[in-house]
């Protein structure tokens, strides 16, 4: 039994990947597994949280108890998330967002063409910028940083430019760790601070950054 030190707060929490159709039949997405996402649920949840979960695809289970909103696209989980957002005490976007989309999805399934096919991309909206910069009922908002090199001066620098409260980085170039693993190890940083949690399971790391967090809200 964990100390109550989210009881009467809203969490809202964005986890997995975003699903980009190209045709009815296909779409353009990544191999996050929301386990990171999930994990952070369970945590909010077991220090006493009302959690908001918002959901692309993914094979997990969420935590009994949650509200658990699907969506596949960037643009839904944008709509999803200023709807949430602002009735939370604090909005976690660890959702592996589609940087691009395509420009227009064909209403038929696109047939086989010549040997090269071209498709063109147009940038996805920025969700938890989006949600940093609500001038009422901005949540404290909270980041994930998924790099392969570089990772504390990318960080903090999402941090600024993204006007984020916190943000967890984490070095994706280990496939042991990050994206699809059980296990995760983070640096976490706020304007003036920084924290590293080391390799651990990611239930485990959930539970620290959640207490983290609880202590800000
Ligand atoms: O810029 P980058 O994608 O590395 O930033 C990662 C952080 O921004 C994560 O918290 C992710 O959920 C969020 N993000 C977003 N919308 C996007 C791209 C990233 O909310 N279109």
């Amino acid at each position: 039994e964990q100390p109550q030190l989210l009881a009467g707060k809203t969490i809202t929490i964005t986890a997995g990947p975003t699903r980009e159709a190209i045709d009815p039949v296909r779409f353009i997405s990544n191999h996050s597994s929301g386990k990171m996402g999930y994990a952070l649920a369970e945590a909010a949840l077991l220090l006493g949280a009302k959690v908001n979960l918002i959901s692309g695809p993914v094979t997990i289970k969420a935590p009994t108890g949650v509200n658990l909103i699907n969506i596949e696209s960037a643009e839904q989980l944008l709509n999803e998330s200023l709807n949430y957002a602002p009735r939370s005490d604090a909005f976690i976007g660890c959702a592996a967002v589609a940087d691009y989309r395509a420009a227009t999805v064909a209403a038929q399934k696109m047939k086989k063409q010549g040997d090269e096919l071209t498709l063109t991309l147009v940038k996805n909206p920025d969700v938890i910028a989006h949600v940093a910069n609500l001038q009422q009922n901005r949540p404290y908002t909270v980041g994930f940083a998924a790099e392969t090199q570089n990772v504390a001066n990318y960080a903090k620098g999402k941090l600024k430019n993204k006007n984020l409260d916190m943000i967890c980085a984490n070095d994706v170039s280990q496939s042991d760790l990050g994206f699809n693993a059980d296990n995760n190890a983070l640096t976490l940083y706020w304007h003036n601070e920084q924290l590293e949690l080391p390799t651990n399971s990611k239930t485990a790391i959930a539970l620290t950054v959640i207490q983290q967090l609880a202590q800000r809200i």
